[in-house]
């Protein structure tokens, strides 16, 4: 299974194994088994932002699909499936820039306005040969509107993975503005709908070096309760 990982991800994967050394953490399984497969995949995939991509090399669509049909799994109670995707490319990249300034001018106020934040704004779609609105398309029902978000989220991981394991570069970023009405009007989202982030996607650049993930030791977040007579406080 290894071998569907691109040499980068495999040169990844085994610089930041080694350099996860570094905190405490559960080691890996030690087979060559799917959950080794798996834990190496998730606990060595990295954000990594629009600068670090080729923004000259495209990306095809058919991988686009299927990177996303893997997000089509995603688990979605009552099946709703409320992910939607607009995939923005070449030019139209331009017009999500300039759309971002635009609200971003509108809606920070003075003392808040950052020229740093409005300039990387409006470059990361042009840095990135992929933008992927990732939206959540409310349904009507029983289904409360936070599980649709969560399902939408979950089909986030989903792509995540799958781009980082097609050995492409990913960055999962949620300026304010996107979940404004303004944004969503102009992606043509329905009044209840949200768009929860922009998803960069390109090619990191030749010869980029892995950064280490790092994380608080998993057994300080776990509490095993096991008594039948277990109460609060
Ligand atoms: C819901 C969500 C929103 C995020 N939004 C931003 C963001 O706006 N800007 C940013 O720099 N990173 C953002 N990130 C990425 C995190 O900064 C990143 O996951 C974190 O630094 C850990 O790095 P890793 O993904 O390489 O493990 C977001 C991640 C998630 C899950």
């Amino acid at each position: 299974m290894t071998r569907i990982l691109s040499m980068t991800h495999m040169v990844l994967a085994q610089e930041g194994n080694l350099l996860n050394l570094k905190v405490q953490q559960i080691p890996m399984p030690p087979t060559d088994s799917p959950l080794a497969f798996l834990s190496r995949l998730i606990r060595d995939r990295r954000s990594i932002k629009p600068f670090d991509m080729d923004a000259t090399r495209e990306v095809d669509r058919e991988l686009i699909t299927a990177l996303l049909e893997n997000a089509n799994w995603a688990p979605t109670h009552g099946l709703t499936e409320p992910w939607r995707f607009h995939i923005f490319q070449g030019d139209a990249r331009r017009a999500l820039s300039e759309t971002m300034q635009r609200i971003y001018r509108e809606m920070t106020p003075a003392e808040e306005f950052r020229e740093e934040k409005l300039k990387k704004m409006s470059q990361n779609p042009l840095l990135a040969p992929v933008v992927i609105a990732w939206c959540m398309e409310r349904h009507a029902g029983k289904i409360p509107e936070i599980e649709e978000i969560e399902a939408t989220a979950c089909a986030a991981q989903n792509f995540f993975l799958s781009a980082c394991a097609a050995g492409l570069a990913a960055y999962w970023s949620t300026p304010p503005l996107i979940d404004t009405r303004d944004f969503a009007k102009w992606l043509g989202l329905g009044v209840e709908d949200r768009c929860l982030g922009l998803f960069y996607l390109g090619w990191p650049k030749e010869g980029l070096k892995p950064t280490a993930g790092t994380r608080h030791p998993v057994l300080e977040k776990i509490r095993w309760v096991s008594q039948a007579s277990h109460t609060q406080g």
